[in-house]
């Protein structure tokens, strides 16, 4: 049987660590501020958010959210981008991704400033991860290494598989499984012999995005199973890409869902908006 791996109490002592940090810079009359920004009502996004600001207000973070409805142009969302950049009291910028169609995410991005950029989408600072020189590391692949950690899971020399390749989650994830010395493989959609090689992890990660994709014929024994999925099974109910029920038993250690890795992604967002503060109060980390 499997270790659980209880993301929802890792996430605690970060964000019991944070609001301690919160305070220590409010004695030095500095309060950290996120501004979110969510465009057009898809319901994911909203809950999303509006779990984020909760996180904020709980961390004593100060928050500001930017709801715009769907037709917004695109001039209109830079301009708003651009004025939270000069924004004194705001250190942390977030567009909520995905954006309605016909929206340029990319651009939006790009007019963040990268000292306010908490996802850490900006090219600078994936350029910064690339060579291992980073202020800012986007949350879903850091609340997954500080779960490792946490767990004291080895990952130097072991072989880690991503399954999926995006610029949130996949590709940053394997950058930060090498740095630590991992040998790793990212495997996607027109991977062939999908199975052979998941079958090869010591450490598994999961982000496709797609409901009980990874099964017990594609888990070694005793794997490590990181699980990304935020999906609904064929009766709503909320599951991750990894068959629990199936893979637990195979598995040494496993994150469930929820209650896993999405705890730490908004854990490891306030932690970027700390260090966003300190950046803009020109604070050395
Ligand atoms: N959409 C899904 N995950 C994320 C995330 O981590 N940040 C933002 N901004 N949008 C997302």
């Amino acid at each position: 049987m499997a270790k659980l791996i209880d993301g929802k109490a890792i996430a605690a002592e970060v964000r019991e660590q944070v609001k301690r940090d919160v305070e220590r810079l409010e004695r030095k009359g500095i309060t950290p501020g996120l501004a979110v920004i969510i465009v057009g009502d898809d319901p994911a996004s909203r809950t999303y958010v509006n779990n984020k600001k909760k996180a904020c207000e709980q961390a004593g973070i100060y928050s500001e959210e930017y709801a715009l409805p769907a037709n917004t142009t695109q001039d209109e969302l830079l301009k708003l981008v651009e004025k939270l950049n000069q924004k004194s009291d705001i250190d942390g910028i977030l567009v909520q991704l995905p954006l309605p169609s016909g929206l340029d995410e990319h651009e939006v991005i790009r007019a963040i400033h990268p000292g306010k950029d908490v996802d850490a989408f900006h090219a600078e600072n994936v350029g910064k991860i690339m060579i291992g020189k980073f202020q800012f590391l986007p949350c879903t692949p850091a609340g997954v290494m500080e779960l490792l950690h946490h767990e004291n899971i080895s990952i130097s020399g072991k072989h880690c598989v991503v399954i999926g390749r995006s610029n949130i989650v996949g590709k940053p994830m394997a950058m930060l499984l090498l740095h630590e010395h991992a040998t790793v493989t990212i495997c996607h959609s027109r991977t062939e012999n999908l199975k052979e090689i998941c079958k090869q992890a010591d450490i598994l990660v999961a982000a496709v995005g797609k409901a009980k994709f990874v099964t017990a014929d594609m888990v070694k024994e005793n794997a490590v199973v990181i699980d990304v999925g935020m999906n609904r099974d064929e009766d709503g109910k909320l599951c991750g890409d990894v068959d629990f029920k199936q893979v637990e038993p195979k598995a040494s250690y496993i994150t469930p869902v929820p209650g896993g890795v999405g705890p730490m992604t908004i854990a490891m967002l306030l932690k970027n908006t700390i260090t966003a503060a300190k950046y803009q109060a020109g604070m050395e980390e």
